[in-house]
């Protein structure tokens, strides 16, 4: 029996991202998954994911992003999708189009699937095939037609960096011109490979604007007679580092989403595999609700206890939650510090001194991600 949830606990709904594999035909620089990537053997079989998947209803999420890596290289897919559905999940696809085929996407459709969010790197296909680390953008392409034709929800994810801040007219037509829902332009969130390419992504704070005012522009020319966003919707994630605001990262820590990486780690963000002292549990050994309700995995940067100065006693503590705990670390070496993207946090310095070199000389060439990829760099 499980105990009951400590004060303070959040409850339901919740969204879920499975990591189906950290296999994926691209090598994209940004990308973030962790450096020690889950080999395939130590993956969840179709089995456990069905029951990771009936468990996820029960406890009460109602979304799962299907994610990775790029899922499709799992073969049960439309297995998993029916198993989600099955348990009241609306499922999303979040894909590279690489491997997505009018059958495969006919299957995965019947077996459930609600939406596809593809991933594009530019909209130039070469310059987009060249960040990749591979041929792809013909793939995605096609992915986008077939996705529009079967009738399901299309959004593009672009992560924005150095390299393609300055085509965000280009993409937002490409989008256009797709006729997809919706576009993520997310900024580079350095985590995993996009940190350890940090310096060959990094933009200049002149990219950075010239971005913000071409998306403010499409805004107004897409926005409908009512005032509505129209279509597509364009959604700007902030560039943290330039801000010197931080981000509420995750809505809160263990507060409304968890992760289930390829080998049912449970996390309550996809970054978080690299904090210490988390002993994160497994979606196969423990319920869903001991481990929201007393993992210390996703008990311990909960609420505000845990919180020092300068956030301990800050106005916004309650609106940002002092930040990201994944990002604290990685730049601090300690998950409690106040997220250095803060202008108020003492290591402010970490994110202000990169942000102020961004573009200063030539990149550094990228490492692209894969197993064994460090160690390699390829020039961009
Ligand atoms: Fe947020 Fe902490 Fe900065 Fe205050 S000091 S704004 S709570 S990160
Ligand atoms: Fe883990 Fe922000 S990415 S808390």
């Amino acid at each position: 029996m499980t105990s009951a949830a400590p004060a303070g606990t959040p409850g339901r709904p919740w969204a879920m991202l499975a990591e189906l594999t950290h296999a994926c035909p691209l090598r994209c620089p940004y990308c973030s998954n962790p450096l020690e990537l889950t080999r395939r053997s130590r993956e969840l079989t179709t089995d456990q994911w069905t029951d990771v998947m009936r468990r996820a209803g029960a406890f009460g999420v109602v979304q799962t992003h299907l994610s990775g890596g790029e899922p499709l290289l799992r073969p049960d897919l439309e297995r998993i999708v029916a198993a989600a559905d099955a348990a009241g999940i609306h499922t999303q696809l979040v894909t590279s189009g690489v491997g997505l085929d009018e059958a495969r996407l006919t299957a995965l459709s019947d077996a459930g699937l609600r939406s596809v969010q593809l991933s594009v790197q530019h909209a130039d296909p070469g310059a987009s095939d060249r960040i990749a680390g591979r041929a792809s953008f013909a793939a995605k392409e096609r992915a986008a037609a077939l996705v529009r034709g079967a009738g399901l929800p299309l959004g593009l994810n672009v992560v924005l960096h150095r390299h393609n801040l300055d085509a965000v007219d280009a993409v937002v037509e490409l989008g256009v011109s797709w006729d997809v829902d919706r576009i993520e332009l997310a900024n580079t969130q350095f985590y995993g490979w996009g940190l350890l390419n940090r310096a060959a992504l990094i933009p200049t704070r002149e990219q950075l604007s010239r971005a913000r005012d071409a998306v403010r522009r499409w805004r107004e020319r897409l926005s409908d007679t009512s005032g509505g966003p129209g279509r597509p919707e364009l959604v700007w994630v902030v560039p943290d580092y330039f801000d010197g605001v931080a981000k509420p990262c995750m809505g809160g820590w263990g507060a409304v989403s968890l992760t289930v990486t390829p080998d049912g780690t449970v996390l309550p963000c996809p970054a978080a595999a690299r904090l210490p002292g988390l002993d994160p549990p497994n979606v196969l050994d423990r319920p869903l609700e001991w481990i929201r309700d007393h993992s210390t995995a996703f008990t311990r940067y909960r609420g505000t206890a845990w919180m020092a100065e300068p956030c301990r006693s800050c106005v916004r503590r309650d609106e940002d939650f002092g930040g990201c705990r994944c990002q604290a670390y990685a730049l601090t070496g300690d998950a409690a510090r106040t997220d250095p993207a803060c202008a108020l946090s003492p290591d402010h310095g970490l994110v202000r001194v990169p942000a102020d070199e961004g573009a200063g000389g030539a990149p550094p060439p990228y490492v692209f991600r894969g197993p064994g990829a460090l160690g390699r760099r390829v020039t961009a």
